[in-house]
């Protein structure tokens, strides 16, 4: 409408705290609305309050089947890896040389890479994912290739170029200098340049000499509200190569912590076999980690411990991530569900409230953006999500069976892909419809 102000019905569901710690962090809303003014949430509340309050001539968007939430926020994808989904019969270090670092080179293409932008933004959209934090490639192309595309859909987005200087085919290294100056020159350009984020994205300890890691955290210094964005402690045999790269390191993640990495908005994805003394170092930084089950499972990684990560004395920030192309669905309902199953294989029970903090609020706070998305509440973002409960046959059938919100949000949850988002909205504006049509 461009008008700027818009106001949406619906059952208001969204996390203000985190549940892990907090039994009231859910706020609920049966019949509430959502009031917007120029992309930011002006009111909250249920309709019998706030109704009389939209103003006159605002357009009022019903939901009544609808569950209305914050946007999804996918802490960990590569969009340079939506070509190679489902790759078959490898594990990480295999799975790297065999498929990803081979696509990874086609993105030397601008047009190639503007190609891949548009289906991944049109991908994220539809499964109701309005924040990212990406890797591109290695090419500074492909990193304007993704802030073009996420400037003109005008999403809060985070990205960055991979920084890589050995133990990767020639075509695809960097080297220390190259890697720091192409970086800060794309932070020059993109660096809060609208809703626009850079994230420093060594790719990981393996492919990055020690030169070129301590470059890095020169990145971070000059550039203090940048985010840093790797990988960790993802697969047994990349955590031995690890030790042997770097010997004089306690362990994997001490080779970031000592290059000086790790600082709130430092994402580490994976980090499924840190040790008890690595989380409390996670913890003590403020760094986070981006749990991304349907990679850990597809790769045969092994099993995050979610109880673990947000235990009561040294509790990590965990988001959820795709980790496309590793990871098999763009969907955090379909991530929520994998989750789930990941915790059910190491005796927690992880319930539907904490799955949506975790792919919200949480994952917001992981990227130390909790201040502008992640939640309904008033002052920020109008990045919103509204979930079908009657999306499918079977849906609907089981929806009409539960007996309280929870059970409703496992369902969705457990049951959801993108066929459950019916509408996702970028700062207050529909950016996608299920439906195909504007409401
Ligand atoms: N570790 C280093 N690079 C990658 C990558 O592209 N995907 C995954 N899953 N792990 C990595
Ligand atoms: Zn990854």
């Amino acid at each position: 409408t461009g008008s700027g102000s818009h106001a949406i019905r619906g059952h208001i569901v969204t996390l203000t705290g985190d549940p892990f710690f907090d039994s009231d962090a859910l706020v609920e809303h049966t019949d509430g609305v959502v009031i917007v003014a120029d992309g930011i949430i002006t009111a909250v509340g249920p309709w019998s309050e706030l109704g009389s309050s939209v103003p006159e001539g605002v357009p009022v968007d019903r939901y009544p089947d609808g569950l209305i939430t914050a946007g999804f926020i996918d802490t960990h994808v590569h969009y340079v890896q939506t070509g190679i989904i489902a790759a078959f019969g490898a594990q990480l270090i295999d799975w790297l040389n065999t498929y990803t670092f081979v696509a990874e080179q086609k993105f030397v293409d601008p047009a190639y890479a503007s190609a891949v932008a548009s289906v991944f933004f049109d991908q994220l959209l539809a499964n109701g994912t309005t924040t990212a934090l990406t890797f591109a490639a290695v090419y500074p192309q492909s990193v304007d290739a993704f802030f073009e595309e996420a400037t003109k859909r005008n999403m809060r987005m985070v990205g960055g170029k991979v920084m890589m200087d050995r133990n990767a085919p020639e075509h695809l290294l960097d080297t220390a200098q190259s890697g720091y100056d192409e970086s800060k020159a794309l932070i020059e350009r993109w660096h809060e340049q609208g809703r626009n984020h850079y994230a420093v994205t060594p790719r990981f300890a393996p492919t990055s000499t020690p030169d070129q890691l301590a470059a890095a955290a020169t990145l971070l210094r000059e550039h203090p509200t940048t985010l840093m964005h790797t990988h960790v402690s993802e697969n047994l045999g990349e955590i031995a190569w690890v030790r042997s790269l770097f010997p004089e390191s306690k362990g994997y993640l001490d080779v970031y912590d000592r290059a000086g990495l790790l600082r709130p908005g430092s994402v580490l994805a994976h980090g499924v076999h840190l040790t008890p003394q690595e989380r409390i170092r996670v913890h003590e930084t403020g760094a986070a980690i981006s749990h991304c089950p349907t990679s850990n499972l597809f790769l045969g990684s092994g099993l995050f411990h979610v109880h673990q990560a947000k235990n009561h004395t040294h509790p990590m920030k965990v988001g959820l991530g795709t980790d496309i192309g590793a990871g098999t669905s763009f969907s955090l309902l379909s991530t929520m569900n994998e989750a789930y199953k990941v915790a059910q294989l190491v005796q927690y029970p992880l319930d539907a409230v904490k799955m949506l903090y975790l792919a919200t609020l949480g994952g917001a706070e992981a990227l130390g953006l909790d201040d502008r998305i992640g939640s309904v509440e008033v002052g920020k973002e109008a990045d919103l999500v509204v979930l079908d409960k009657q999306a499918t046959p079977l849906l609907e059938f089981r929806s009409e069976q539960v007996a309280s919100l929870d059970e409703q949000l496992f369902v969705l949850a457990v049951m959801g892909d993108d066929r459950a988002v019916q509408t996702t909205y970028i700062a207050g504006e529909v950016a996608y419809s299920r439906d195909g049509h504007q409401h």
